[in-house]
């Protein structure tokens, strides 16, 4: 069996905190070591078994200019942050490294982008709000049938989630079961809870990568036979120079549209709302103040910043933060940490629905690679927050939540609360 190992850090023992699956099941623990580092060694050399050396970012400041300045870091190949051997065994089993926006850089990746950045722009998405609010209105009517207890992640935000970006792409509802497999299959591999049959997070990364393949291939051949102007017909008929996309940017088309918007947004509603149920306050004055989901929805997603971080190249030396990077050093921008810089947010460590700083938050990163879907996010969080809140009368926590061992996209994977109707 391959295993991706657990990193020990030769630097800084407090290095491999940004990597380790299991330090993000403990946010607490993560945030207090994270905020010592901000203050003592902002950008840290991490050096840990199994991963090419890299320095994180941990100031605002730091993971903004990294992002903001394209010119110096690159996205490449391995932008997700990932162990050597995860690469390594892809390569080795023939399976093409994803070349998705996230893994393009300049030129090459504005022309991809624009492939469906029309579709994400905020009137195009202003336009899908009705039918994020059917949505969301039927995974609000499920908290009748569940009869007062339900695991709000299991039960709720992820179907919630899943079902309105198949519903963007234009994927049958039938087959969403398949896509919410798949989609943790390459994200959650780490996990012990996604492994299902495989033995190997490995085997069950590169199984996912082909089952997506064998289901898109047949998406495409549809959509250009049948084209419907859903985003599925857009990725299939996309152009870039005149030609169509090639196979494999075009199935990562899909892959990064239907994986970045999926857990990303669930994780930000479960996170969002476990705080809700610690701030029985806010929750109310949330209730009775509808107007306040816009800024509650952003602090929500600060808070959780479910994405944890991405790797960029330096393309040539340059002084971030007082140190100096070399080129061709790795940089890891961590936002969980820029999110909670004592420097940028006022009590950075409270959770706060009224925070009147919530907008500068950088769960979406900024850039050239901003999220694509921020908007859809950010709606999809106001528009189910908003539903359940005005059904229910009371809602508690109902045992203890559980967090997801992921290093790269993890929060609240189960929520069990207790609930009256009104
Ligand atoms: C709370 C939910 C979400 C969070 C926290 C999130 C976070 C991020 C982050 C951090 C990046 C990389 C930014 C950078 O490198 O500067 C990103 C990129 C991206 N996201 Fe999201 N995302 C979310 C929801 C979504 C949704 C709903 C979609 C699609 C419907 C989506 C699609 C994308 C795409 C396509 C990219 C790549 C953009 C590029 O590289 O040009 N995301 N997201």
């Amino acid at each position: 069996m391959t295993s991706i190992p657990t990193p020990v850090g030769t630097s800084d023992p407090r290095g491999p905190v940004f990597i380790t699956p299991e330090a993000y099941t403990d946010m607490e623990q993560w945030h207090a070591t994270v905020a010592e580092l901000r203050h003592q060694a902002p950008l840290l050399r991490v050096e840990a078994d199994g991963w090419s050396p890299f320095w994180a970012v941990t100031r605002y400041a730091g993971v903004l200019e990294v992002s903001r300045r394209n010119d110096v870091f690159w996205n490449t190949e391995r932008s997700a942050p990932g162990p050597d051997v995860q690469y390594d065994m892809l390569e080795s089993f023939g399976v093409d490294l994803p070349r998705t926006l996230v893994h393009l850089h300049g030129e090459i990746h504005d022309k991809y982008r624009q492939v469906a950045s029309d579709w994400f722009r905020p009137a195009a998405v202003k336009g899908l709000q009705p039918a994020i609010d059917d949505i969301a209105d039927e995974f609000a009517d499920r908290l009748v049938g569940l009869d007062g207890r339900c695991d709000f992640a299991a039960d709720i935000a992820v179907p919630f989630t899943l079902r309105v970006i198949m519903s963007i792409f234009g994927v049958p509802q039938s087959d969403e079961r398949l896509m919410l497999e798949l989609t943790q299959g390459l994200f959650g591999a780490a996990d012990p809870e996604y492994l299902g049959g495989f033995d190997d997070p490995i085997k069950l990364i590169t199984s996912s990568i082909e089952k997506f393949s064998a289901y898109f291939d047949e998406l495409t051949a549809d959509r250009r036979a049948h084209p419907t102007g859903d985003l599925a017909t857009v990725i299939a008929n996309g152009q870039v120079d005149g030609q169509p996309l090639g196979d494999v940017e075009r199935l990562w088309y899909y892959i990064i549209v239907a994986t970045a918007g999926h857990d990303t947004t669930s994780f930000a509603l479960s996170g969002g709302l476990e705080q809700l149920l610690h701030h029985p306050d806010q929750l109310r004055a949330l209730q009775d103040d509808p107007s306040l989901l816009r800024n509650a929805a952003e602090e929500m997603i600060r808070w959780t910043s479910p994405v944890r971080s991405f790797f960029r190249w330096a393309q040539q030396d340059h002084e971030l933060d007082g140190v100096l990077i070399r080129k061709g050093d790795v940089v890891l921008t961590s936002y969980p940490s820029a999110n909670r810089d004592e420097d940028v947010f006022v009590d950075s460590m409270q959770f706060d629905i009224r925070r009147p700083d919530a907008d500068k938050l950088l769960s979406f990163g900024r850039g050239m690679h901003y999220c694509l879907g921020a908007q859809v996010a950010r709606r999809e969080l106001r528009t189910l927050l908003g539903k359940v809140l005005a059904r229910v009368a009371t809602i508690e926590l109902d045992g203890e939540p559980q967090w997801s061992a992921a290093h790269f996209v993890s929060g609240v994977k189960h929520l069990p609360v207790r609930y009256t109707l009104r």
